[in-house]
């Protein structure tokens, strides 16, 4: 019998703190599925989710300010558990009828949070004891406002010395208020209350586990695809290689996969993707090799945002080319995770899905109208990952380092020539060979080379030379919206600028990018 994984469903109302997110991936890795709606959601649209519990989110907003986001009252009669975390507590609060104040000391970082009295969401979770004997949370706090009120019915169940409503709680309907953020890493026991609280709270039951979320998909898939047939754009990146493989463990043959090669991809990279592919895995792939299509359309070519236009349309026109070849087709699948969709601000329960834009084979010929499918579309990338590990990606491509959709075309700065496309190629594979010898490479989080088209002198034995430049960049980044350049060893980056300066002919200087983003975004252009 394959488990229903949405059978228990925790519902989100984001308010737009920089942690909802984290909320929802905390929440699936307890093995329960849930959704981030915003806070606009409708009383049918709650009801039609049906969830086992709600969790209110942080916010960057202030609940005292006029027009602060709220929730509809229903919320409040649903019958369901409720957990506010931070802005959430203090909307809740006021909603209830208590009220929030601006606090004269704002609280940020690590807080000791004392636990008064017991209940459910907190019994036996503690760091320490106090010297009173008191059980001891160590959290992270993030807030200027606090509840200086609470709802009737409500009661006090633990403190700081700054903020007296640290934790509140209304057992008998369940309702909970938390001031700090129990979703971070630096919320020692946050993972625990977060259990405690879907667990054991909403009596959800842990099933959104990778391996049902396999078998529930590929029943999914065989049911809707039946006998048709289906394409996808076969990238080689994770989010396309997991939709390949999911695909061809539910229908088999039926799927076609057309990867297209630009040549701007790495060394040797399509090849690669083409041999696993259809030989490991058996896959059907139609190998479309437009090297020199896509060289000439970006001959002449300057602007960054230009480059990235012209290689995408020429995609979806060779894209569509071999799609309408295939005969019957009734379906197209895509990648798209989550995120792609929370990022486009349209949650799946309403709006139409607006599609990453390097997967984005939207323009396709009216004639065709083909089905989409988005298999991925409730997924985080960490799932994507469990996921593809579950279906035999091998390691090397489910934790290598993003790449962009344009790939080298926005890597040589300015016009693309062929010439530069090589000579970044072999930078490029002994950078990346360097970081992979010296243990560095998974350390990192992205890491890759870039050809500057301007000529400096070196001298190689008795010849003068006036060769072009290579920079090496390489960043650290949790979400890669900011991030800093690694301080990589002097002996590494000495190694690997010998190396390219002696084997890759036409390179006479290296140099290391050292700008943090912001204002220098990752890639160059
Ligand atoms: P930036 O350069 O904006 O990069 O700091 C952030 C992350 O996005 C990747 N990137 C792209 N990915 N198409 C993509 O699919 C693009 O046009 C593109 N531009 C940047 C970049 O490699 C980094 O991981």
């Amino acid at each position: 019998m394959i488990a229903n994984v949405h059978e228990y469903k925790i519902l989100i109302i984001n308010f737009g703190s920089q942690y909802a997110q984290l909320i929802a991936r905390r929440i699936r890795e307890i093995g329960v599925y849930c959704e981030l709606f915003s806070s606009n959601i409708s009383e049918e649209q709650i009801r039609k989710f049906n969830p086992n519990g709600i969790i209110l989110s942080g916010s960057p907003e202030s609940t005292i300010k006029q027009n602060s986001p709220y929730v509809v009252e229903y919320i409040f009669q649903a019958g369901v558990p409720i957990l506010g975390i931070c802005y959430g507590m203090q909307i809740m609060s006021i909603q209830l009828g208590g009220q929030v104040e601006i606090s004269n000391k704002r609280e940020f970082g690590y807080a000791k949070v004392y636990i008064k009295q017991s209940c459910k969401l907190l019994n036996n979770i503690y760091d320490t004891l106090s010297s009173n004997n008191e059980p001891v949370l160590n959290v992270w706090m993030s807030h200027n406002d606090k509840v200086t009120s609470i709802p009737n019915n409500f009661k006090i169940i633990a403190s700081t010395d700054n903020c007296q409503f640290a934790i509140i709680a209304n057992e008998k309907k369940r309702f909970y208020g938390v001031q700090f953020h129990p979703e971070v890493t630096h919320t020692y026991q946050g993972v625990n209350i977060l259990r405690r609280f879907t667990l054991n709270i909403c009596c959800c039951k842990s099933n959104w586990t990778s391996e049902k979320i396999i078998e529930y998909s590929v029943q999914y898939l065989k049911t809707q695809i039946g006998s048709d047939k289906i394409i996808l754009a076969l990238s080689g990146g994770i989010d396309s290689s997991v939709t390949a493989l999911l695909l061809n463990r539910a229908v088999g043959k039926q799927l076609t996969c057309i990867f297209v090669n630009n040549g701007l991809l790495r060394l040797n990279e399509s090849q690669q993707i083409i041999n696993m592919f259809s030989k490991k895995f058996n896959l059907n792939i139609i190998h479309v090799s437009a090297q020199d299509r896509f060289l000439k359309a970006l001959s002449g070519i300057y602007d960054p945002e230009l480059k990235r236009k012209i290689i995408g349309n020429i995609f979806i026109e060779i894209f569509n080319e071999q799609a309408i070849k295939q005969t019957q087709v009734k379906w197209l699948a895509q990648g798209t995770i989550y995120p792609d969709i929370i990022e486009s601000a349209i949650s799946s329960s309403n709006k139409a899905h607006i599609i990453k834009s390097h997967h984005n084979v939207g323009g396709l010929p009216i004639k065709m109208k083909l089905k989409l499918i988005e298999p991925l579309k409730e997924l985080f990338k960490d799932e994507v990952r469990q996921m593809g590990h579950e279906l035999g990606l091998p390691y090397d491509i489910l934790y290598r380092h993003p790449f962009p959709g344009p790939g080298l075309g926005v890597r040589v700065l300015g016009e693309v020539k062929k010439e530069y496309c090589d000579l970044l190629h072999k930078a490029d594979s002994i950078f990346i060979e360097e970081l992979h010898i010296a243990n560095l490479y998974y350390k990192v989080s992205q890491a890759f080379t870039v050809f500057l088209p301007i000529q400096t002198v070196s001298v190689m034995g008795d010849n003068r030379k006036y060769d072009w430049v290579i920079s090496l960049r390489a960043i650290e980044t949790i979400d890669f919206m900011t991030a800093n350049w690694v301080y990589l060893p002097y002996d590494f980056l000495n190694k690997v600028s010998n190396r390219i300066i002696n084997e890759v002919k036409g390179i006479s200087r290296v140099v290391y990018d050292i700008s943090n983003k912001p204002p220098s975004t990752i890639e160059w252009e």
